[in-house]
């Protein structure tokens, strides 16, 4: 085999795990190869998943300022105008650089970028059907080798057979972010991250939004009472939300969707929308890899597993990501990428999953880290909780921000931080503060005596860590 095909690391995926891992590699010296089929690299985070969604996030919520609270400011805007196809191109603009900038780092780095599909042949060789520029395969085929391999692609929706995606009419998160006019009513099926994130966005540009989650909560994952409070503020702003309620098939039929519930258990009923997004989860995506080839068997989740190295159960080939277990997280990936490759180097590299915040970016945001006050329970761990609402906090009222609270649990005897929970204006920046308290193992006292600028949002941490001393 040729000089050029060899490598000390062949990466399959470019998300925010395999990039970042490809970078690390390189910076420790290792020759490294990145296989990925889209042209764009930086996986479903950039293209269709984490920035995308945000930047619609954040043009709708300046739409929804302008429409509704800048008045109260004293600002009057009489005609305001909503161009959907600038407020896209905007999104896309944003794909594009950050995208760029992927290519240009792992250029810098000197990595060897190969557009393709990647399949094991065995343990060692990976085939990469290269693709054109259109996406689709062309004839020609590339054999590499690698001391090791990152298995790093990521995930994809899980579809519902009795609600099998169109593109058009039932869709996942990716056509959500893309619809060129505004849906008249949105029904979206799954009260999650994305459910929540792409139903506040198009209830902001002005579609009719039901969110059905068949859960009692919503946002399942966190801790319940930020979850109760998601839930009121999100009704407050006009999102209609069922709870306790199944949806059990959705039929297309031209340019409506009837979706089939269950309310509570009970009779069937019928819901007619234009659009229904589907946001049920997602799952490891291996599509044509042929992991059997090299050795690998999949884990029930459609997964693998992993040691604490990151290696499978072919020792020189480790999996990161969406693709293991743990949270699907974007940050999560770029941390274990990181580590799967301080590990091939001889080097320690660990996550503290204790401290990996989770981000769900509704208005207002909700974010937390640690355990929830439930889990405390649960696992009967001796604990003391302190809160402290957003609407004590000088720096809110300015900013006319006041619903929300920051919850601090912290050990009984010990008083370290167990797990922070924030609702409110600013939650996800506000986080790392706590992020950085747990990995670091202080107490809430130590955050009682940190100082911190006055006025901020953050004073609410303070002072949620303070109320824990009483
Ligand atoms: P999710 O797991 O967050 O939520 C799915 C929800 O759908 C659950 O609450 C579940 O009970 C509900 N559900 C399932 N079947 C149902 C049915 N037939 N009828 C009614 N409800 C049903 O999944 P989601 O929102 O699709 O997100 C997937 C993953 O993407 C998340 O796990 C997250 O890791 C990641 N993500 C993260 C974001 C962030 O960090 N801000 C944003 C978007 C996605």
């Amino acid at each position: 085999m040729s000089e050029d095909n060899q490598f000390d690391l062949i990466v399959i995926g470019a998300g925010p795990g395999g990039y970042v891992a490809a970078v690390k590699a390189a910076q420790l010296g290792m020759k490294v190869a990145c296989v990925d089929k889209n042209d764009r690299l930086g996986g479903v985070c950039l293209n269709s998943g984490c920035i995308p969604s945000k930047a619609l996030l954040d043009s709708s919520e300046y739409y929804a300022l302008a429409k509704e609270s800048l008045s109260a400011h004293g600002i009057s805007c009489k005609e305001i105008d909503l161009n959907l196809s600038t407020l896209m191109n905007r999104k896309n603009e944003i794909i594009q650089q950050l995208t760029g900038n992927v290519r240009s780092l792992l250029e810098r780095h000197k990595v060897t970028i190969i557009r393709g599909m990647a399949s094991m042949l065995n343990p060692k060789d990976v085939e990469v059907t290269l693709l054109k520029e259109d996406g689709h395969a062309s004839s020609e085929k590339k054999i590499l080798t690698a001391k090791n391999i990152l298995l790093a692609t990521g995930s994809k929706p899980l579809e519902i057979n009795s609600m099998p995606f169109d593109g058009k009419t039932i869709v996942s998160a990716k056509d959500a972010l893309s619809f060129d006019k505004i849906p008249d009513h949105l029904v979206v099926v799954g009260g999650g991250y994305i459910g929540l994130e792409l139903g506040s966005v198009w209830c902001r540009l002005g579609s009719k939004v039901t969110v059905l989650e068949m859960l009692p909560s919503i946002a399942g994952v966190m801790d319940g009472q930020i979850s109760r409070t998601l839930l009121r503020l999100l009704k407050k702003q006009g999102i209609g939300i069922e709870l306790k309620t199944k949806v059990l098939k959705a039929e297309a039929e031209k340019e409506t969707v009837l979706v089939t519930i269950s309310k509570d258990g009970m009779e069937k009923e019928t819901i007619r929308c234009d659009k229904l997004l589907v946001a049920v989860g997602r799952k490891p995506l291996t599509d044509g890899l042929n992991l059997d080839r090299a050795g690998l068997q999949l884990n029930a989740s459609g997964g693998l597993d992993v040691d604490p190295f990151y290696r499978t159960a072919v020792k020189h080939i480790y999996a990161i990501g969406d693709l293991i277990p743990g949270p699907m997280l974007a940050h999560k990936a770029s941390a274990e990428g990181r580590a799967a490759v301080e590990n091939m180097a001889g080097l320690s590299g660990e996550v503290n999953y204790d401290a990996i915040p989770s981000i769900i970016y509704t208005f207002p945001e909700a974010a937390s880290v640690g355990l929830t006050e439930e889990q405390v329970k649960e696992r009967n761990i001796p604990c003391r909780k302190g809160t402290f609402p957003f609407s004590g906090t000088g720096r809110a009222r300015c900013l006319g921000e006041t619903e929300g609270l920051v919850k601090v649990l912290a050990h009984e005897k010990t008083g370290r931080l167990i797990g922070v929970h924030i609702i409110g204006a600013r939650a996800a920046d506000m986080i790392a503060e706590a992020v950085l308290a747990i990995e670091v193992g202080a107490s809430a006292e130590d955050i009682g005596r940190v100082i911190h600028g006055h006025p901020t949002f953050s004073e609410a941490f303070q002072e949620a860590a303070m109320a824990v001393q009483g």
